[in-house]
């Protein structure tokens, strides 16, 4: 990085900074996600973690530097935690939260004792979507689910239930939020994150760390981790763990900001990308931990690996030739934590990395101060958890505590339901006399959770609490209702006969499509299709001639080929356990929905990459025949319908001009909104902000602010929305250019939600 600002001589590699400047909620979050910040203060180690680290043999150090599956510690725990050292173990030992709690507890009492300077290790889990590991555990929609509701507080709320989940367990670490951001479909992961767009997506990280950083008892409840820094969601071929090419401008325009916002909202570790970014493993680049992380956002926590991240370091991107290489690499550019989990792997197991650093610091290749720096964070991030007071489960309460939050489950699911479609048909009458429920996801719990929920693939055996679509149209429909239930299969459509006979007999068939659970590179696609069986699903529904509706439980945006033949469409997401409830609630008119998509739809995989925040590109190019080729989405980003009607009136702006140098005050957009229909929604007005024309371009459009209002039949109100321009703020300069961002001077159009009429913006 050509710009870096601090000298060599500067850099003290123990200090740790916390960002005065983010004390406040979500705005200033956001805008420090995009500006640089100028208001960091310097936190002292304290006192406690120096003596330790001055204290500390070189083994304890290492040992600090280590995770390991708890799993494998085995029959004989006195001897394997006396051996190793671990500072921390990942992975629940049983999904039973009773047992779990006192299974942490016997290591705890164990590890401590076998630690010369009594440090506790700290349990770390993927609790991603609620505490999905446990047996009983209330299950909330994956994030981009979420994304959909434009309301952060549910990613607090979720969050801070989660946390005292862990907390009660003895895991007081998730591996949790993913920070980044959607950019294309195909990839594995889409749906752990929360938004194509940066602004939408910061907003959420930000109050996710939040919610799990909760302060309880004068400390933090729970850990968070932004991951994986960074790039990882912009694989070339669209393939989990293959390489990405990401310009430098869109790397830091598009890719940083959520994390940004992560690390201004006080997140305590970072996990590192697994892919390479420009043909570097992101785990051997100095320059993005140290350079961008460190210096330029101003991360001051703990920075742990991904799974065996060394080992990739030679076996996918073959950066080195051997481990003991890649190990240098990786803690030199600034990796403090190893994950190295699971046993078997000759020549990456716990017994190789320890090995391996110990030599590589006598010999002088990883220097005694990286050493020292590392354990400094892992140190001070136990030390924010109370881990040195009290690192204890809690067994008594730890089963109560994972089951509760169910309304929180049930209204984050509802306000996530998305109106893609629909000619009237929905919502259907709950007094009708026949229903008919089919498709894959009727009454599947897997379908309606994705992956990591009891199980890094999905669900197996054990079941978390759900109520799926059936269960919950049994609930709401009329007692003299009769509900007819005919699954289909993802992949299989061998009832097509029962099918079509049951949806001629039934007045209203609501069919649930869409996906199984999957997770990282067994997720990835090459169409965005729907597999054959479920379009002759559909067709099979259109030839009964009874009204219907498809209901999508989907990781990300599929079924493009069946739209044209579904009268309605809602999209559902991956929603947790209230998921049913809330898919009946829409269906049958209790509840009207109200999200909005958090990206974009695309028609198919040939326009990829297609997202909202695109550089300018031609939708018909310039001849009068359109090309058989178009950007032009199936369903554009923000897209969203609703059972009434919202008008809007009165748009303004105030103040219209802001000079650059204070381009990230804060300008006031406001509009009058009126629910014209005949029935109570909520309405999410967006603000979009573009800036065409101009030296630099900039993308077509982005989100600058939003709010969700509730309005009642003919209710109107004045919806007021503080924005900035700062999340349109660009790297300016040529082509490769590596400046600071700036907000260029200029005219912005700022656009409101569905309204026609636009306002400007002039920044000079
Ligand atoms: C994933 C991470 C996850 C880790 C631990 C890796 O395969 O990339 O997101 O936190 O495993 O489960």
């Amino acid at each position: 990085m050509n710009n870096k600002t601090d000298t060599e001589e500067d850099v003290d590699p123990t200090r740790r900074r916390v960002l005065a400047a983010t004390g406040g909620m979500g705005l200033t979050t956001a805008l420090s996600g995009y500006l640089s910040l100028e208001s960091m203060r310097e936190k002292e180690t304290s006192e406690q973690v120096e003596k330790l680290v001055e204290d500390m043999s070189l083994a304890e150090k290492i040992g600090q530097m280590t995770q390991i599956s708890a799993g494998e510690v085995g029959d004989d725990p006195t001897s394997f935690l006396e051996t190793y050292q671990p500072g921390s173990l990942m992975y629940a030992t049983t999904d039973d939260p009773s047992q779990l709690a006192e299974d942490v507890n016997e290591l705890l009492d164990t590890a401590i004792a076998t630690q010369a300077h009594d440090i506790p290790p700290v349990f770390g889990i993927d609790a991603v979507h609620g505490n999905n590991n446990l047996d009983g555990a209330t299950i909330f929609p994956h994030n981009n689910g979420l994304g959909a509701t434009w309301s952060e507080e549910y990613a607090r709320r979720t969050a801070e239930h989660t946390a005292s989940t862990l907390r009660a367990t003895g895991y007081p670490w998730t591996f949790s939020p993913v920070a980044d951001i959607q950019r294309d479909p195909r990839w594995g992961r889409f749906w752990e994150g929360f938004s194509e767009d940066p602004y939408l997506c910061a907003q959420m990280v930000a109050e996710k760390v939040r919610g799990y950083e909760t302060s309880d008892s004068g400390h933090k409840c729970a850990g968070a981790t932004l991951k994986h820094f960074a790039g990882y969601s912009e694989p070339r071929n669209g393939n989990d763990r293959t390489p990405a090419l990401i310009p430098y401008r869109t790397f830091r325009n598009i890719h940083l900001p959520p994390f940004h916002a992560g690390i201004s909202a006080g997140a305590e570790t970072v996990m590192v990308n697994s892919g390479s970014v420009n043909g570097v493993p992101a785990h051997a680049s100095e320059e993005l931990l140290e350079d961008v992380l460190r210096d330029r956002l101003g991360f001051e926590g703990m920075v742990v690996s991904d799974w065996h991240d060394f080992y990739r370091m030679v076996e996918v991107h073959e950066f080195v030739t051997d481990v003991k290489d890649a190990v240098r690499l990786g803690i030199n550019a600034g990796i403090d934590m190893y994950m190295v989990p699971a046993a078997g792997l000759e020549t990456d197991s716990v017994t190789t990395f320890q090995q391996h650093l110990r030599e590589l610091v006598e010999a002088g290749a990883v220097p005694t101060e990286r050493i020292d720096d590392a354990v400094s964070n892992i140190l001070a991030f136990k030390e924010t958890l109370g881990l040195f007071d009290d690192p204890y489960a809690d067994p008594e309460t730890a089963a109560e505590v994972v089951g509760g939050a169910r309304d929180l489950a049930y209204d984050s699911a509802a306000d996530s339901m998305t109106l893609l479609q629909n000619d009237g048909t929905l919502p259907f009458d709950p007094d009708v006399d026949t229903v008919l429920v089919t498709g894959p996801s009727g009454d599947s719990v897997a379908n309606m959770m994705g992956g990591w929920t009891l199980g890094w693939q999905g669900v197996g055996e054990t079941l978390p609490p759900a109520i799926t679509p059936l269960e919950g149209i049994r609930e709401a429909v009329s007692d003299s209702t009769t509900v007819v239930h005919e699954p289909t299969g993802i992949d299989e459509f061998e009832n097509e006969d029962a099918v079509h006979e049951a949806a001629s007999d039934a007045d209203a068939v609501v069919a649930v499509l869409g996906e199984g659970p999957y997770a990282e590179e067994h997720g990835d696609t090459d169409t965005l299709a729907l597999p054959a069986a479920q379009q002759r699903l559909v067709r099979t529904l259109a030839d009964a001639g009874t009204p219907y509706a498809g209901v999508f439980f989907a990781g990300r945006p599929r079924g493009n080929d069946v739209f044209d033949r579904l009268p309605a469409a809602v999209m559902g997401y991956l929603p947790g356990t209230e998921g049913g409830s809330a898919v009946a609630d829409v269906v049958f008119g209790e509840l009207n929905p109200g999200g909005r998509l958090p990206f974009t739809w695309p028609t198919g995989t040939g326009q990829l990459l297609n997202v909202h925040n695109a550089y300018p590109t031609p939708i018909f190019g310039s001849g009068e025949e359109p090309p058989s080729s178009s950007q032009e989405p199936l369903f554009p980003f923000g897209h969203g319908l609703s059972y009434t009607e919202f008008e809007y009136d009165d748009v303004s702006i105030a103040p219209a001009t802001v000079p650059q140098n204070a381009a990230s005050d804060q300008f006031t957009v406001s509009v009058k909104v009126r629910n014209t229909g005949d029935r109570p929604g909520d309405h999410v007005v967006p603000v979009f902000a573009e800036r065409r024309h101009g030296a630099i371009p900039s993308p077509m459009r982005e989100v600058i602010g939003y709010d969700r209002v509730s309005l009642d039949s003919g209710e109107s109100t004045r919806v007021r929305i503080k924005a900035s321009i700062a999340p349109l703020a660009t790297v300016p300069g040529d082509m490769f250019s590596q400046e600071e961002l700036q907000v260029l001077p200029g005219e912005y159009r700022i656009t409101m939600g569905d309204a026609e009429s636009d306002q400007i913006l002039t920044i000079k």
